[in-house]
């Protein structure tokens, strides 16, 4: 029996990098995906690949950080499949700088992705999860969410903060069986950090990833938290960030 046949689980970011490789993990395993992200056509690739792979899988064009847009994509997740067993909120962005470096506008846009983004989700899924007597809510945060890191200080700060809203979650439903974990990667060779690199005028090809990890190893860890097999786990943040923690 495949560890997640017919949970419903939302993947937010679930249109590239660790959202699409743990969507392809949760479908393998059984799983129906919804895909949520901007990019409405990153998501399409992967509802469309999963379902050519003989799984069930939505895509669902959302906003994260856009209130109408999360309570449509949760109405529409329901509308499909009637349930949601899992919340993977993964969608997020890391613009470069310091505090006096960063601008206003970034630090707000930062925060609204990063952090509401998972305050919206689960506050639209929560009360599904209360009724069907359980269910699971994995963030993605980061090594960031554990140490500060040099010129990422509205990531970083969001990043934490998602930590906090990790413990939060799980301490306020605990009595109503929903787990909530966060897992925090080191440097993921993903489109997002191929980005930094090309900004920088780094060739992608040529950098060392020997200390970094992949998206399908990160989504190992995320699929472990939201199996049965983390049932007693709840409220903790995840290195998966290889032996060097940086
Ligand atoms: N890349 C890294 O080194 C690294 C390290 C630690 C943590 N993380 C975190 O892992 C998560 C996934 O990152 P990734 O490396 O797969 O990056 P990625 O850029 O490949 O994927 C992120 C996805 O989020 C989507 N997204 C961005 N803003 C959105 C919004 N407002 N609404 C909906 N979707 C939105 C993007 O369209 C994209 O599909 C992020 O939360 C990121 O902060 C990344």
């Amino acid at each position: 029996m495949a560890r997640f046949e017919n949970k419903v689980v939302i993947v937010t970011g679930g249109g590239s990098g660790v959202g699409r490789a743990a969507s392809f993990a949760f479908a393998r395993e059984g799983a129906k995906i919804v895909a949520a992200d901007l990019d409405e056509a990153g998501a399409e690739e992967t509802a469309a690949q999963i379902e050519l792979s003989g799984g069930d899988a939505m895509a669902a064009r959302t906003d994260v950080a856009v209130s109408s847009d999360v309570e449509r994509m949760v109405e529409r997740t329901m509308h499909r499949f009637g349930r949601v067993d899992i919340l993977f909120n993964n969608a997020g962005i890391a613009p470069r700088g310091t505090v006096v470096e960063t601008t206003e506008e970034d630090w707000d846009r930062v925060m609204a992705v990063d952090l509401k983004s998972a305050f919206l989700c689960s506050k639209f899924t929560i009360p599904i999860m209360q009724k069907q007597g359980g269910g699971v809510i994995v963030n993605t945060g980061s090594n960031c969410s554990l140490h500060g890191y040099p010129n990422l200080a509205a990531y970083t700060a969001a990043k934490g903060g998602l930590l906090m809203l990790t413990k939060q979650m799980a301490a306020d439903y605990k009595k109503d069986h929903i787990r909530v974990n966060c897992v925090c990667p080191g440097v993921i060779v993903s489109p997002m950090t191929e980005k930094v690199w090309r900004d920088e005028g780094k060739d992608p090809e040529k950098m060392d990833k020997s200390n970094m990890q992949t998206p399908e190893e990160i989504a190992d860890a995320v699929l472990f938290l939201a199996s049965d097999a983390a049932r007693q786990i709840s409220g903790v943040a995840l290195p998966v960030s290889g032996v060097h923690p940086w």
